[in-house]
């Protein structure tokens, strides 16, 4: 009886080594994360971060944040998340858009953020990877600064090469579908990446990344087609008259891109007195043009009429203000250098609508550091939400010919717009996506969240799919980080997409 005992007993101890074994040859334990600072809750799925160098010789290190699915990590996809920029870091997508925890603003400016489970965390239907990239972004670093002077075409070769070695730390995941996501400036990432990725499978590089598409919302995609979009949607959003909107249209001919005469000049600078004290990210959003503190959730100090403005899924207020992307107010994104913070702030010295504490707060914090598995701020400095070290070329022009590329050999794509956004709005998407000339297989209509209000189904914006598997989408409401501004639509398209269900 005792030996049978025994032996039940060894058993069980062997199976579960074995388990042990086959269980940690994939994932590194080292990676895993444990414990959060501000966070007393259980984690709903398993959270990896730490460093890949992706070249020795150099140093140069790329922190990722890796949070598996909370339904099934190895079915679900494999999505990779990028803010813009460029420069910002993706911290910007895991603490204010869609990661797995709402922060809650601690008590004071200095005192730590207080987290939830986020019940609309993109984890909820997907393994995502939150990089920070290039090097000199957010929490990845170079020990040669020469590397801090980049471009797109670089960038687009590291975050390739970080995905190789990543893939080679967590080969579990090789078969699932991979997907690239990313919105603002990371309209010139995701398809750039996207096609160093395709040309990789195509040269038979290995590992073999098992990639289906890509996701760009309130993207850069193109400067004449987005310089071109902001007049139409001032108009279409009624913040300029009919009147200025008839004269500017005559004066520059329609073309807002490079005026060419002088009262075309003057008609654009009328218009942008018209909207220059809006929330440029969102302008239903009301917009502090001060360094006021903002680690206040209380709206209290805001007009009635304003305070549902906006209003969210989200327990906490969005930010008033916030970073979108490192250039100038209503300036397009033209080739070449693109201005540092500095450079921005020459005349202002702050950023209108801007807000990044409590984010700042929480990385700055050696504690939260350790945790996730970072350097301390000793080695690599203090983290911003985007970044003053790098000098950064805008090297491959319009995006346009790559989507054409991807899209017609079989990779799907959906261009998603928050259509309350005015630093890249959606009128720019609409135009370029029509633009590659696709058959219209699913015409303009609404798309309703599941949910039902006192019994009827509201609509959450509206769709137009093209044939090669291009979806264009607006979210009704939402600002330039769509998921900060509308949770529960944004988890809703981004599920139904990536199963491939009708939006
Ligand atoms: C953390 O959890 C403990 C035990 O459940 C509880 O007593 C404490 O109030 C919690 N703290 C916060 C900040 O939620
Ligand atoms: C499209 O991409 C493939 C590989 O990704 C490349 O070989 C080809 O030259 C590209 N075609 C165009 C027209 O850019
Ligand atoms: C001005 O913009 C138009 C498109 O709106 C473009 O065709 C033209 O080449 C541009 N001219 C210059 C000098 O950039
Ligand atoms: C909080 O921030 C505001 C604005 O930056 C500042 O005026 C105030 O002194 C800060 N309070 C504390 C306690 O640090
Ligand atoms: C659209 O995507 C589906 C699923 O990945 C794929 O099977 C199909 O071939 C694609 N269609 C086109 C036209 O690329």
């Amino acid at each position: 009886m005792e030996r049978k005992n025994f032996f039940l007993q060894y058993n069980i101890v062997l199976t579960f080594l074995a388990f042990l074994f086959l269980v940690t040859e994939g994932a590194p334990q080292s990676a895993l994360v444990t414990q959060l600072p501000g966070f007393n809750g259980t984690f709903h799925s398993k959270h990896y971060a730490g460093y890949v160098d992706i070249d020795e010789r150099h140093g140069k290190n790329l922190y990722y944040y890796f949070v598996e699915s909370e339904r099934n990590p190895s079915k679900d996809p494999v999505v990779l998340w990028l803010n813009g920029g460029p420069g910002c870091s993706s911290f910007d997508g895991f603490v204010y858009e869609h990661g797995p925890f709402n922060f809650e603003a601690g008590k004071t400016n200095d005192s730590l953020p207080i987290l939830h489970n986020n019940p609309y965390s993109w984890s909820k239907v997907s393994n995502i990877i939150y990089l920070d990239a290039p090097v000199g972004v957010g929490l990845s670093y170079s020990n040669d600064k020469a590397d801090y002077d980049t471009g797109d075409l670089k960038t687009a070769s590291d975050t390739h090469s970080f995905l190789l070695k990543w893939f080679e730390i967590y080969p579990e995941f090789l078969t699932n579908q991979f997907y690239i996501s990313g919105e603002s400036y990371a309209g010139i990432y995701v398809p750039t990446l996207a096609s160093d990725i395709a040309k990789g499978i195509d040269a038979g590089v290995k590992p073999a990344i098992n990639f289906k598409g890509y996701m760009v919302g309130n993207g850069v995609t193109d400067d004449i087609i987005d310089s071109n979009a902001f007049v139409p949607f001032q108009h279409g959003m009624g913040l300029i008259s009919d009147k200025i909107f008839e004269e500017a249209n005559a004066a520059c001919q329609g073309n807002f891109y490079n005026e060419t005469s002088q009262h075309c000049k003057d008609m654009i600078g009328k218009i942008n007195r018209n909207v220059d004290d809006l929330n440029t990210y969102d302008i239903l959003e009301p917009c502090y043009h001060n360094t006021v503190p903002d680690v206040t959730t209380d709206n209290s100090r805001l007009p009635m009429s304003f305070r549902k403005l906006g209003e969210t899924k989200r327990s906490f207020p969005v930010r008033k203000r916030m970073f979108g992307r490192a250039w100038p107010y209503n300036a397009p994104v033209r080739e070449g250098l693109v201005p540092s913070w500095p450079e921005v702030l020459k005349h202002t010295n702050y950023v209108p609508c801007i807000s990044d504490r409590i984010a700042t707060v929480w990385l700055n914090n050696e504690d939260v550091r350790k945790a996730i598995h970072a350097e301390p701020i000793t080695v690599i400095g203090r983290w911003r939400l985007c970044s003053n070290k790098l000098i950064f070329t805008h090297d491959t022009g319009s995006m346009i010919p790559y989507h054409k590329n991807l899209t017609a050999r079989g990779y799907r794509a959906l261009i998603y717009s928050g259509d309350h956004d005015m630093c890249v709005p959606y009128t720019g998407s609409e135009k370029w996506t029509s633009s590659l000339g696709y058959a219209i297989v699913d015409e303009w209509r609404p798309w309703y969240t599941k949910e039902e209000i006192q019994g009827s189904q509201q609509v959450a914006g509206y769709t137009q799919g093209y044939a090669n598997n291009l979806t264009f989408l607006t979210i009704k409401g939402a600002g330039h980080t769509v998921p900060e501004y509308k949770p529960l639509e944004a988890l809703e398209f981004y599920e139904r997409w990536l199963e491939g269900k009708k939006i």
